[in-house]
C-alpha cells in the first residue's frame, strides 16, 4: 500500500487494499494461492448481497443492448423508463453519455440515500460501482466482489456488466474513446466526481483528440428521480460539547490558519464531511452511522465562511458559531457555488485538498470554481489535526470503549449460554441483539456501521453482512465472527471477536492463536515516530506466515473520535493517534476468523534515550479472547505475560462498569474469561 495514496478500502469494520482512483487498475496488496477477498473496488462497504457467497450465476456480462433479448433475473430491477426520460434530458443538454458516479459531493465513504443515484438509475444497489448511458448503451463498472449481485440486479435488456478487473474488459475512459464520436460530449455532475478523476477521464480523451467530458449543472439523474427521490434525514445539526471534544473551535480555526500561513495559501476549502465536523464541533447524522452533515468551510485568514443545508441553519447553530473575533458567516449549503468564485477572486492562494483514504479529495466543481492558476492542492491541514486526539478526545475513545465492551461482553454472555442450551440464534438476531446492547448505554448513538455477525462458512467471506438470503442459525459446530463497533458522544469504536460455543477444530485454534500472537507482538513493539503501518505490518502477519497462510486485507484503519469509524490519516503514527489493529484468516468454504483491536498511539520506554522520541501501542479494545481458541504451548512467556495484563486490565477497567449497570450475568461471563493463563 503506497503510502498517503488512497490505496485501501474498508470493508465493515475491515480495510481492503484499493485502487488510487475510480477506473484504474489495482494490483493486489500480496499475490494469493488461496481464494481470498477481493482486493480492488471502491472504499465502501459492500451491500448486504445475499448470495454472493455460494450463488454461481452465470455471467452475461459484456451483452451488448442490440444483442438478442435476454433472461433478465426474477430479481433484477427494470429502469427501462428511467433510462428513457434520462436520455431525452441528455439529448436536450446535447451529450453523447452521461456519467454517473457512486459518490456524494463531498466524496463521502457512507452516503445518504438522496445521494444514490447510481443505485436507483441502474437497479444495481452494492456500493461499488460507476454508470455510464448512452443513447444505446447502459453500463456498469464493478469490481468481483459484485459481480453475482450485479447480475441479479441488473436488468439485462438495459444494462451491460463491465467486470471491472477482468483484462479484456474496458476501462471506462477507453470505452468511451472507442465508442463515441471525437466530436461527442460526455455529461457528469462536476460535484459528484473528484478534480483527480475527473482530469484522468478527460485527459485520456483529450490525449484521443475526444470526446470530451462537459459539466452539466443539474444533475440529471435528479430530475428524473423527481419527488421519489429521498430526503436527507432530518436530524439537526447540534453542538458537540467541550467537555467532550477538549478545545474549542476557535482554537481548531486558528490552528487551521497557522498552517495556512506555513504553507502559504490565504484561501482553503474544506470539503470532507468530517474535517467540518471536526473543526466546527458540531454533529447530526444525514450519514449512515456517521454523526456528519453537508458542510463546506471556506476559511481565509481572516474570514471564515460555513455552508450548511439552510433548514439546519438552527438558533443553536448560530449561537455555537457566534464569536465576535472570528465572526463566521453561515451560508445555505449550495451557496457555495457563488460565493467561492468571489472568495478566490480576492485571494492569491487557494488551497484544495487532495484525496485520501476515506475522501476522494476536492470536486472538479471545486476547482473550476476557484480563479485558473490560483489552485493549490494539498493534503487537509484537518488530517492530522484529527487523526491525533487531544487528551480529552483520547480519554473519551477510551471511556466509549469500556461502554462498548459492556455490551458486547454481555451478548457474548448471553450467547454462550443459550447457544450451547440449543436456544434459538441466527446471525440477524445477533446484529439486532447487539445494536439494542449498544443503544442502553449512556450518550449511546447506535453502531458506527453494519454489524457483521458471520457464522461458519459465511465468516469465509470478509465483507459479509447477514442479510435473508444468508441468514444461518447460530450452533456449536462453527466459529462466529462479530465485527461490530459503537458511536458515543464520547468516542467511536470497532473490534471483532471470534468465538466458538462448541469444540474447535485444532486448526482453529492454532490459525486463532497465531493470529492472536499477531496482536500481541505489534501491540508490545517499540518503534520510532513517524515508523507507519506498512512498516510494522510483518510484526502483525509473521505468525499466520508461519503457517503458510495469509489474508487478502490490508490491516488497519483510523478512527473518529464521534465521527468516522473508518479515519483517513496520514499513516505516520505520532501520540494519541488510534486506529485497528486486524488480522483475519478467510478458509473458503470452511470458516472464517478475525480479531480487531483498537489501539492507542502512546510515548515507549526506552532504554537508552536519544533525540528520536520512540513510540508503542495501548490496546483500548477491552473485549476477552475466547479462551478455548487459544493454544497457550504456541505463545512465548513474554505473550502470556501480555494477554494476563490485558485480561487484568479488562477486569479492572469493565469489571465494576459491569457491576453499576447490574449486569450479574456478563460479569460472571468475564471473570471467567479473563482468568490467569499460564
Ligand atoms: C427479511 O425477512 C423478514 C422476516 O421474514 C421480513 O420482515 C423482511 O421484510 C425481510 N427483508 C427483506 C429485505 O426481504
Ligand atoms: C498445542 O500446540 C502444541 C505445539 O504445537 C501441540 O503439540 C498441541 O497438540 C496443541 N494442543 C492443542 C490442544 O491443540
Ligand atoms: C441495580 O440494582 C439496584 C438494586 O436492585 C438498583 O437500585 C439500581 O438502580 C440498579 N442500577 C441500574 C443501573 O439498573
Amino acid at each position: 500500500m503506497a503510502r498517503a495514496a488512497p490505496a485501501l478500502v474498508v470493508l465493515g469494520c475491515l480495510f481492503l487494499a484499493m485502487p488510487p482512483a475510480l477506473g484504474e487498475p489495482v494490483a493486489p496488496l500480496v499475490s494469493w494461492s488461496e481464494p481470498q477477498a477481493d482486493t480492488s473496488g471502491s472504499r465502501r462497504q459492500g451491500a448486504a448481497d445475499d448470495a454472493a457467497a455460494a450463488a454461481a450465476v452465470p455471467s452475461r456480462a459484456r451483452r451488448s443492448a442490440t444483442a438478442a433479448p435476454c433472461q433478465p433475473s426474477s430479481t433484477a430491477v427494470d429502469t427501462a423508463e428511467r433510462l428513457a426520460k434520462l436520455r431525452a434530458l441528455m439529448r436536450q443538454s446535447g451529450v453523447a453519455a452521461y456519467i454517473i458516479p457512486s459518490d456524494d459531493e463531498h466524496g463521502s465513504e457512507y452516503t445518504a440515500n438522496a445521494d444514490h443515484r447510481r443505485e436507483w438509475i441502474t437497479g444495481f444497489t452494492g456500493s461499488a460501482g460507476d454508470a455510464v448511458v448512452t443513447m444505446t448503451d447502459a453500463l456498469l463498472w464493478t469490481d468481483s466482489r459484485y459481480w453475482v449481485q450485479a447480475n441479479r440486479q441488473l436488468d439485462c435488456n438495459s444494462w451491460t456488466l463491465m467486470k471491472k478487473g477482468e483484462p479484456d474488459v474496458l476501462s471506462i475512459e477507453k470505452w468511451l474513446g472507442k465508442n463515441l464520436d471525437r466530436s461527442a460530449l460526455v455529461g457528469a455532475d462536476s460535484r459528484m466526481l473528484s478534480y483527480n478523476q475527473w482530469s484522468t477521464w478527460d485527459n485520456y480523451l483529450a490525449g484521443l483528440g475526444g470526446p470530451r467530458m462537459l459539466p452539466i449543472e443539474k444533475n440529471l439523474v435528479d430530475e428524473v428521480w423527481g419527488a421519489d427521490r429521498p430526503a436527507y434525514p432530518d436530524t439537526p445539526i447540534t453542538p458537540l460539547d467541550v467537555k467532550y471534544t477538549g478545545v474549542a473551535w476557535q482554537s481548531k480555526v486558528e490552528k487551521v490558519r497557522d498552517s495556512m500561513r506555513a504553507s502559504g495559501n490565504d484561501l482553503l476549502v474544506l470539503s470532507a464531511l468530517d474535517d467540518c465536523a471536526w473543526l466546527l464541533n458540531l454533529r447530526s447524522g444525514e450519514v449512515p452511522y456517521t454523526p456528519v452533515f453537508r458542510c463546506y468551510v471556506v476559511l481565509g485568514l481572516d474570514a471564515m465562511h460555513v455552508f450548511i443545508p439552510a433548514e439546519k441553519i438552527s438558533p443553536e447553530v448560530r449561537s455555537h458559531l457566534s464569536d465576535t473575533g472570528i465572526n463566521p458567516q453561515i451560508h445555505a449549503h449550495e451557496e457555495v457555488w457563488t460565493l467561492l468564485p468571489q472568495l478566490s477572486a480576492a485571494a492569491n492562494s487557494v488551497a484544495l485538498t487532495t484525496p485520501v483514504v476515506y475522501h476522494t479529495g476536492s470536486s472538479y466543481k471545486l476547482y473550476k470554481a476557484v480563479q485558473p492558476g490560483k489552485v493549490k492542492f494539498i493534503a487537509s491541514p484537518v488530517l492530522y489535526m484529527k487523526a491525533t486526539k487531544n487528551s480529552v478526545e483520547a480519554m473519551g475513545m477510551r471511556r466509549a470503549h469500556v461502554k462498548d465492551a459492556v455490551a458486547l461482553i454481555e451478548m457474548l454472555a448471553i450467547l454462550s449460554e443459550e447457544v450451547p442450551a440449543g436456544k434459538y440464534w441466527d446471525e440477524q438476531m445477533v446484529v439486532e441483539a447487539l445494536a439494542k446492547l449498544r443503544w442502553k448505554q449512556e450518550n449511546s448513538h447506535g453502531p458506527s456501521f453494519d454489524t457483521i455477525a458471520a457464522f461458519g462458512k459465511n465468516a469465509a467471506l470478509p465483507h459479509y453482512e447477514p442479510s435473508n438470503a444468508t441468514n444461518v442459525p447460530i450452533t456449536t459446530d462453527n466459529l462466529l465472527m462479530i465485527d461490530s463497533g459503537g458511536q458515543y458522544s464520547e468516542g467511536t469504536t470497532d473490534v471483532t471477536r471470534t468465538v466458538h460455543f462448541g469444540t474447535p477444530t485444532p486448526v482453529q485454534v492454532e490459525v486463532y492463536t497465531k493470529l492472536l500472537k499477531g496482536c500481541i507482538d505489534l501491540a508490545s513493539v517499540k518503534f520510532p515516530k513517524g515508523y507507519t503501518m506498512q512498516n510494522l505490518e510483518i510484526v502483525l502477519r509473521a505468525p499466520l506466515f508461519s503457517l503458510g497462510l495469509q489474508y487478502g486485507h490490508g490491516s488497519t484503519h483510523g478512527i473518529g473520535h464521534f465521527l468516522a469509524v473508518h479515519e483517513s490519516f496520514d499513516y505516520a503514527y505520532d501520540v494519541n493517534f488510534f486506529g485497528s489493529q486486524e488480522p483475519g484468516y478467510y478458509r473458503e468454504d470452511d470458516f472464517g476468523m478475525r480479531l480487531e483491536n483498537i489501539v492507542q498511539v502512546v510515548p515507549a520506554d526506552v532504554k537508552f534515550k536519544s533525540t528520536t522520541s520512540f513510540l508503542t501501542f495501548e490496546t483500548t479494545t477491552l473485549v476477552p479472547y475466547d479462551k478455548k481458541l487459544i493454544n497457550t504451548s504456541l505463545l512465548s512467556p513474554d505473550e502470556i505475560k501480555w494477554l494476563n495484563i490485558y485480561n487484568q486490565h479488562i477486569r479492572i477497567a469493565v469489571g465494576p462498569e459491569l457491576i453499576r449497570q447490574n449486569k450479574t450475568k456478563a460479569y460472571k461471563w468475564l471473570m471467567e474469561h479473563t482468568q490467569l493463563i499460564s
